[in-house]
C-alpha cells in the first residue's frame, strides 16, 4: 500500500519536475531578472552565475569570466548581468545551453535595457572579421572567420558543432569603433551555432551582425543598427519583430554569400513583420530614397523581407547589384507584402534586382521550420527557439 510518506514524497518530486524553473517560461525570466537584495532570488540557483562590474557583489565582474567558468560540456547554464556598462568582447564556445539574461525592471521593452556589453574593434586589412566581434558564439576561431571569395574562409571538415541553444535576453552589444562605416565592426558573430536573441539591440556601423557557415540566428524584439551590409553571412538569420535602424546608406541592409550543398539548402536573411526606419528625424533627411535592401556578396544571395514597413529611406527599386556585378538567375533578392513609404510600387516594377514573390512563391520560406536547418540538412531544426517571446 501507498503510504501517506510516499504520496507526499511523490507529489514532491512530481510537482518539481512540473515547476521546474524553465527560460522559456516569461514568468521564471522576469523573476530572476527583476532586481531583488540577493540577485540571484527567482533564479535557478543552482545553474545560474551572477556578473555585476560595479555593485561587487559577485566574484564575476565580467560577462567572459563567467562563461569561462562554465565547463565544456552539454549541461544547461544561465548567467544573470547586472544593470551597467561592460567594456569587453564575450566568446561563448561550450556547446551546452547558455543563456545570458540582463537584469531589468522592463524585460518586454528593449529601449529599456540596462545592459550595454561594449567593444570598439574594426578589421583592419589583413585582420578578419571574426576578431572584431562584441559577442562570439562558435565553436572555435576557425568557424567564425569570415575569409574571402565566393566561399568564404574553408571551415576544415570535422570541426565540431557548437552552442546548440545560445540566448540572449535584455542585453544589448554594442562596436563603437567609428560613428560611421569604415570597415568591417562587428557587434554579433555566429557560427556552427544555434543563437535566439531577444529584446537585444546589436549597434554598429558595418557588418553588425555575422551569421557564418553552420549558423542559425533568431532575432526578435529587439534592434539591430548600422549602415552598411549589416546583415552579412553564410548561414540563416529569422529577424522578426526588430526595429532595424538605419545610420546612413551604405552597400545593403542585407548582403548574403549562398553555399552550395549536397542537399537543398535555405540558408539566407529572413526580415518579418520588422520595421526598417531611419536612426533619428536628421539622418532621415540625407538618406531619403537612398538606402539599399541589399545586394549580392556573392551571386547566391537569398535575402527576402516579408510584411514589413520601410520607412522613405529605402530606394525606389529596393535591391541594388554589387559593383562590379553579381546578380544572376541565382540570386535571390525578394519582398513579399511590404508596405509604407519606403515600398514604391512603381520603382519596383521596374527594378531589375528585387523580385516579388507570390503567396505561393513565399511560402517555402514562410516559417522558421521552413528555413532553419541541422548541419546535415534536415528543415525543422527549431527547438532552440523561445516561440513564447
Ligand atoms: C569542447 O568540447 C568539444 C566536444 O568534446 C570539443 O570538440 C571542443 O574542442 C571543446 N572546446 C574547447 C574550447 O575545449
Ligand atoms: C553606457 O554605455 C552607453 C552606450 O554606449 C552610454 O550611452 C552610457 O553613457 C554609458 N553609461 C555610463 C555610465 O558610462
Ligand atoms: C574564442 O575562444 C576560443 C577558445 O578560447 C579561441 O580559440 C578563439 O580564438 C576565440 N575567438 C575569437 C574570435 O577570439
Ligand atoms: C584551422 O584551420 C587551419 C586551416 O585549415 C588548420 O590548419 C588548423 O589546424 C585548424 N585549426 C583547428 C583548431 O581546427
Ligand atoms: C542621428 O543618427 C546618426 C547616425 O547614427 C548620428 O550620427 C547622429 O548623431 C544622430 N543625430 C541625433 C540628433 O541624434
Ligand atoms: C555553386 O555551383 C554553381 C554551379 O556549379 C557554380 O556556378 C557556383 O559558382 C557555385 N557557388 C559557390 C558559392 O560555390
Ligand atoms: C541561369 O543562367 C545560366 C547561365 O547564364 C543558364 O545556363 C541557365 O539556363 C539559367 N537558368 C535559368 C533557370 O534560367
Ligand atoms: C517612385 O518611383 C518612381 C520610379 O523610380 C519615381 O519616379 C517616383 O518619384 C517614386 N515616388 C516616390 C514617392 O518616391
Amino acid at each position: 500500500m501507498l503510504g501517506i510518506q510516499s504520496l507526499v514524497l511523490f507529489l514532491a518530486a512530481f510537482s518539481s519536475l512540473v515547476l521546474a524553473w524553465d527560460i522559456s517560461n516569461e514568468n521564471d525570466r522576469h523573476g530572476c531578472q527583476l532586481y531583488s537584495r540577493n540577485p540571484l532570488e527567482g533564479c535557478d540557483r543552482d545553474r545560474t552565475l551572477f556578473v555585476d562590474a560595479v555593485g561587487g557583489n559577485s566574484e564575476f565582474t565580467t560577462v567572459q569570466s563567467a562563461v569561462a567558468s562554465l565547463p565544456n560540456n552539454t549541461d544547461t547554464y544561465i548567467i544573470l548581468v547586472a544593470s551597467g556598462n561592460y567594456t569587453e568582447q564575450v566568446n561563448v564556445t561550450r556547446r551546452g545551453p547558455t543563456y545570458l539574461l540582463g537584469q531589468t525592471r522592463h524585460p518586454r521593452n528593449q529601449a529599456y535595457n540596462t545592459v550595454n556589453i561594449i567593444w570598439s574593434a574594426i578589421a583592419v586589412p589583413g585582420l578578419d572579421n571574426a576578431f572584431t566581434s562584441t559577442l562570439t558564439v562558435a565553436p572555435n576561431l576557425n568557424a567564425s572567420l569570415t575569409g574571402s571569395g565566393p566561399t568564404g574562409f574553408a571551415v576544415p571538415d570535422g570541426t565540431p558543432f557548437g552552442c546548440v541553444d545560445f540566448r540572449t535576453y535584455n542585453l544589448n552589444f554594442i562596436n563603437d569603433f567609428a560613428p560611421y562605416s569604415d570597415d568591417p565592426s562587428l557587434a554579433l558573430s555566429i557560427s556552427y551555432a544555434n543563437g535566439g536573441f531577444y529584446y537585444t539591440g546589436f549597434y554598429s556601423y558595418q557588418d553588425t551582425i555575422y551569421v557564418g557557415k553552420l549558423g542559425n540566428a533568431y532575432f526578435k524584439n529587439g534592434e539591430v543598427a548600422g549602415e552598411t551590409d549589416f546583415f552579412y553571412g553564410f548561414g540563416t538569420a529569422w529577424v522578426e519583430q526588430t526595429s532595424i535602424a538605419l545610420r546612413n546608406c551604405g552597400g545593403g541592409i542585407t548582403a548574403w554569400k549562398g553555399t552550395n550543398t549536397t542537399f537543398p539548402n535555405k540558408y539566407g536573411v529572413y526580415i518579418v513583420n520588422s520595421n526598417v526606419h531611419a536612426a533619428n528625424t536628421s539622418i532621415a533627411s540625407v538618406i531619403k530614397g537612398k538606402c539599399a535592401l541589399g545586394r549580392p556578396w556573392n551571386s547566391q544571395m537569398r535575402s527576402i523581407f516579408a510584411r514589413t514597413y520601410l520607412d522613405a529611406s529605402i530606394r525606389p527599386t529596393g535591391f541594388i547589384d554589387w559593383d562590379p556585378a553579381r546578380y544572376d538567375n541565382s540570386t535571390m533578392q525578394a519582398e513579399y507584402r511590404n508596405y509604407g513609404p519606403g515600398y514604391n510600387a512603381t520603382g519596383r516594377a521596374m527594378a531589375e534586382f528585387d523580385v516579388q514573390l507570390t503567396e505561393a512563391q513565399y511560402v517555402p520560406y514562410s516559417t522558421p521550420a521552413r528555413v532553419f536547418q541541422t548541419p546535415d540538412g534536415r528543415f525543422g531544426n527549431t527547438d532552440w527557439i523561445d516561440f513564447d517571446v
